[in-house]
């Protein structure tokens, strides 16, 4: 049999790689706690669910949906985007269209704008598929390194002109993913004036905005004046209303980059269930006071976490977004010794930083993505390591 030189391309994928050894361990009768892979542990709001369940009984929901999602969800996301961004002219008709999460937009987003031989600027460290979207599309990838030193923000400074005036299109993600940094209108604006000046597309990955500590609430970069002349974002339910499995998420922004998206899945996809959509966009009218929860949840267990860090001689802040930690590893170890050290030493599982690239080296992530008890357990297990600091 002979394969694609594309499938040769793309490494094995990080988080199910992850759950290959958490299952290896479990097998050998390890409790793992795994603070892998960021996927909400509390279950999707139950008014969510009840609304899924009147949904699915509807037979006129069981045939194929539109392609571009159904008006009640592109309206909901509309008026989300009204309300929580100040973003008012958004228009459901041709500026928002459904995804089967948000993953699967941004992996099929180079498609319809990458050809062979393209340049994509991509911030490493990065969630993997922004890079291996460029690989179906056989584009080449640029990368931005996102450096503690520059606030793990890419320094649009350092990109050689020609590089910049060849780049077709950009993945921005703030509340970051991995590193949990945060960007400001400024740097926004920054981006926006840097993507007209070199004609780039800019794709914000806004998947953890709802995600906010002490005070701080993330922007969308469609609250830039003329953000929309460049960018799209994608905007998920997966983390906010705990709804990762049902794959639903949307693009918004710039309408003919939706077009070209929309392109692509009319002939790949046949949409998201209507049901799923019908209970999203309850989710994006009445869910604030739930995500309102979420937050604290997420808050209280950074405030154990933070600490024993700290104590364990990691040099780490409590980040303003996002349910993720960033830290250093200690002892000059690399990401990959101290991840595989720590999970031999206490079974809880962390992410080495260079599943997110190679600018990753030299850190670890944290998934606050556990039920509160087994947060305090892995809190318990590693302030008793003591061999760390
Ligand atoms: C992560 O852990 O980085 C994310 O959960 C992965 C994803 O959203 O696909």
């Amino acid at each position: 049999m002979q394969f694609s030189e594309r499938i040769e391309k793309i490494p094995p994928y990080l988080f199910a790689e992850l759950d290959r050894l958490k299952q290896e361990k479990i097998a050998q009768g390890v409790d793992v706690i795994s603070l892998g892979i960021g996927d909400p542990d509390t279950p999707t709001a139950p008014f969510i669910v009840e609304a899924m369940k009147k949904a699915v009984e509807k037979s006129e929901h069981h045939v194929y949906p539109p392609y571009e999602g159904i008006k009640e969800f592109r309206q909901a996301v509309a008026d989300f985007y009204e309300r929580r961004y100040n973003v008012p002219d958004l228009n459901p008709k041709d500026e928002i269209i459904a995804l089967l999460g948000s993953k699967e937009g941004i992996a099929h987003i180079s498609l319809a704008v990458l050809d062979p031989g393209d340049l994509l600027l991509v911030p490493d460290p990065g969630y993997p598929v922004y890079s291996t979207g460029a690989v179906f599309a056989g584009a080449e990838s640029y990368i931005m390194p996102l450096l503690p030193e520059n606030r793990f923000l890419p320094d649009f400074g350092k990109i050689p002109s020609e590089v910049a005036d060849r780049a077709k299109m950009m993945f921005l993600n703030y509340p970051n993913n991995p590193t949990a940094a945060v960007a400001s209108m400024d740097f926004l604006k920054e981006a926006v004036a840097f993507a007209k000046k070199h004609n780039i597309i800019i794709c914000s990955d806004n998947s953890y905005s709802e995600i906010f500590f002490d005070g701080y609430r993330p922007p969308s970069i469609l609250e830039v004046e003329g953000a929309k002349d460049v960018a799209v974002e994608f905007f998920s339910l997966s983390k906010p209303y705990n709804m990762t499995g049902w794959r639903i998420a949307s693009l918004v922004g710039n309408k003919d980059v939706v077009n070209a998206l929309l392109t692509i899945k009319k002939n790949l996809d046949s949409g998201t269930f209507t049901a799923v959509q019908e209970a999203a966009a309850v989710a994006l009218n009445h869910g604030d006071s739930f995500i309102e929860d979420m937050r604290k949840i997420y808050d209280r267990r950074m405030n154990k976490m933070i600490p024993t860090l700290q104590e364990m001689g990691i040099k780490v802040e409590k980040p303003k977004g996002s349910f993720y930690i960033w830290a250093p590893v200690p002892n000059g170890m690399t990401s990959i010794q101290f991840t595989r050290d720590l999970l031999e030493r206490t079974g809880v599982i962390v992410t080495p930083g260079t599943g997110f690239g190679t600018h990753g080296e030299g850190f670890f992530r944290i998934s606050l993505t556990q039920p509160d008890h087994r947060i305090d357990e892995a809190v318990e297990r590693l302030a008793k390591t003591q061999v760390y600091a």
